[in-house]
């Protein structure tokens, strides 16, 4: 189940791997500004700001199409308020595990909002997502038992399975006729199936009714990952599964506080047995520090604002306003809604190229290259935020159609 690309062949010593990747790095990173690993040196969080470049430059404006804070919260005042009254009340450290010492009153509010908000009983707060990923599915799966993924499901998901060491069965992408063949022939009551709401490397959501039906009817149970659907959809950011009312039928919700909610960690949202199974038996949870508590209480107060709606619909406005000014240039683009939109470009240095020409024109967007995606297939991800004005948006569509391909 461990992806094999061109780094890490099995008959390879282990430092022969290191440097055959090492040497592709190098290769594409050629004489262009390189675009991964710069340390920035802060600013607003999406809409144009002043940001240092790598090394001392001179600070400058970008329009940031790089970031998840889809809702434009990272640097909101009643968050920075939430955070320093908490930092009185706790300063800054975990003290331990949240099954030991680690477990403070600012994260148990926070699991009861986060359990009303994917109507749930109860809700359990990790220091990641990928950490709550590897606790579901290493908590509930005994080498005996089954768990099929969509293909495209998140890595941290996969991880889980490796964790587990169960029997790993791969569906195709959204494909609910193979996921039918592929239930068929399990025992349900030891099968777990996982799903992300949206793919947001894919820019797509998940074909949801019939893949929970499906789930449903054989009696296996499910997980839907809504770490990019929070804050996305739903009235109010509250998601897939509970926007298209399927909250009973989806076993385990997992999120994100560290995208929308534009602070840290992650969480498991699931009726109240199954959370109290995962804090005593999910190692990442069990033997791992927590979540500060200065966290817990921004990410509280995140969610408030999240909920009262504005932000979500200035970000769903966002999202079709960019849509169909990529149509009108004939990208290629769907009309899923997600807030990441991927815009093919091509191999791994033209991909790299493309996005160090638009940060020279003042657009920071993401490359993504192989083996995150296949080879010679690298994209740019577009990421849009309600704090994005309608100008930003149509002059960064204007200059990425310079780069992307057509359809
Ligand atoms: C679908 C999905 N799940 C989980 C994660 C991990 O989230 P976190 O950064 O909170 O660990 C990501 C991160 O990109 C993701 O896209």
């Amino acid at each position: 189940m461990k992806f094999i690309d061109d780094f890490n062949n099995p008959k390879d010593p282990l430092a022969v791997r290191v440097e055959r990747f090492n040497r592709y790095l190098n290769k594409i990173r050629g004489t262009h500004d390189w675009m991964f690993q710069r340390a920035h040196g802060g600013g607003a969080p999406c809409s144009s700001q002043k940001q240092r470049g790598s090394g001392a430059g001179p600070r400058r404006h970008f329009i940031r199409l790089d970031s998840n804070d889809y809702l434009g919260l990272g640097r909101h005042p009643a968050i920075k308020r939430a955070f320093d009254e908490a930092f009185k009340l706790y300063g800054m450290g975990t003290d331990g595990s949240p099954l030991l010492s680690g477990y403070s009153q600012a994260t148990l509010k926070l699991e009861h909002a986060l359990a009303g908000l994917h109507h749930k009983e109860d809700a359990v707060v990790f220091a990641s997502t990928y950490a709550a990923n590897l606790a579901v599915l290493q908590g509930l799966l005994l080498t005996s038992d089954c768990v099929i993924l969509d293909q495209a499901v998140h890595t941290s998901v996969r991880d889980g399975a490796l964790l587990a060491g169960c029997q790993v069965v791969i569906f195709k992408h959204n494909d609910p006729g193979d996921l039918e063949k592929i239930l068929k022939k399990t025992n349900p009551k030891k099968t777990l199936v996982c799903v992300d709401s949206v793919y947001s490397m894919r820019g797509c959501v998940a074909d949801l009714v019939p893949l929970v039906a499906l789930v449903k009817k054989s009696g296996a149970m499910m997980v839907v990952d809504e770490a990019h659907a929070v804050g996305v959809f739903g009235k109010k950011g509250e998601g897939r599964v509970c926007d298209l009312g399927l909250s009973a039928s989806v076993n385990v919700i997992t999120g994100s506080l560290g995208k929308a909610l534009a602070t840290h960690g992650g969480y498991v949202a699931a009726d109240r047995s199954l959370c109290q199974f995962l804090r005593y038996r999910a190692h990442p949870y069990m033997f791992s520090s927590a979540l500060p508590p200065t966290v817990s209480a921004s990410a509280l107060k995140s969610l408030e604002i999240m909920r009262s709606g504005a932000l979500v619909q200035k970000l769903k406005t966002n999202i079709r306003s960019v849509r169909e000014a990529m149509k009108k240039r004939g990208l290629a683009v769907n009309d899923d809604d997600t807030a990441t939109i991927p815009v093919p470009v091509g191999d791994e240095v033209a991909t790299m190229q493309s996005a160090a020409r638009l940060r020279k024109k003042g657009i920071l967007i993401n490359p993504s290259i192989y083996p995150a995606v296949p080879k010679g297939r690298g994209i740019l991800r577009m990421s849009i935020s309600a704090q994005h004005s309608v100008d930003e948006l149509s002059r960064a569509v204007m200059e990425i159609a310079g780069v992307g391909r057509k359809k």
